[in-house]
């Protein structure tokens, strides 16, 4: 599906099928992702998992400055990183593969930017948006899956992981509520787009209301 902001450049059609999975940190977002890939390679489809920040070499090197720089990111800073490391993913890795008619899982796409960036920063939806349509010439997932959790509980889940939290994952639980608030904010405002799924249910419950999602889109 694809979509062009006033800004945007006319997207190039694509033939594949974009699966995007959001939502707060540690509601189990890779778990879900892993299941739906082992899934559709069973059936036989080719797959590209990936996901934002990070999905490229370029990538990689942006995702080391939003994650883990130790100084003050300005809020606009931070957005335009996101949306730096977006416009060369989606050029590079994810339009090419929907192009060859593939599969692409992605963890995270432009729907975090807004949540986190246009909530949680303050920055504005629409901003924020029109900024990720205008980086990926107006790419929008055929189906995005919103793992919803509330904030306490996500937490309790990385305390349990043991691993140091990165610069998003250290902010407060206010700035973690209004990005779960965007999220579902925004899963209301396309609803022909979001699946949005209770990540207290187990991990095989949510992937079987996942598959049953995207059986019908595979053509
Ligand atoms: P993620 O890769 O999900 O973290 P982890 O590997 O620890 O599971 O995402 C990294 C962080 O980046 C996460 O806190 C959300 C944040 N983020 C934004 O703030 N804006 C964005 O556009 C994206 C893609 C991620």
């Amino acid at each position: 599906m694809t979509a062009t902001g006033d800004t945007a450049p006319v997207p190039e059609p694509v033939d594949g099928l974009f699966v995007t999975f959001e939502g707060g940190d540690g509601v189990g977002k890779t778990t879900q992702a892993a299941l739906l890939e082992a899934w559709l390679r069973d059936a036989g489809r080719t797959v590209v998992r990936t996901r934002e920040p990070g999905g490229t070499e370029v990538g990689v090197l942006i995702r080391d400055i939003v994650l883990h720089h130790r100084g003050e990111v300005a809020p606009r800073a931070e957005a335009l990183l996101y949306a730096a490391d977006r416009a060369h993913h989606v050029e590079t890795l994810v339009r090419p593969a929907l192009a060859r008619g593939e599969v692409v899982i992605q963890d995270r796409y432009l729907d975090s930017s807004v949540a986190y960036q246009g909530a949680g920063r303050v920055l504005g939806r629409d901003e924020v948006r029109e900024l990720s349509l205008w980086a990926t010439g107006g790419l929008l997932p055929d189906v995005t899956v919103l793992l919803d959790l509330d904030p306490a509980s996500a937490r309790a889940r990385l305390e349990a992981d043991e691993k140091p939290f990165d610069r998003l994952e250290a902010e407060k639980e206010h700035f973690h509520a209004r990005v779960r608030e965007e999220f579902l904010a925004l899963a209301a405002a396309e609803p022909e787009r979001f699946l949005v799924l209770d990540a207290a249910l187990p991990p095989d419950a949510l992937a079987a209301a996942v598959r049953a999602r995207v059986e019908p889109l595979l053509a």
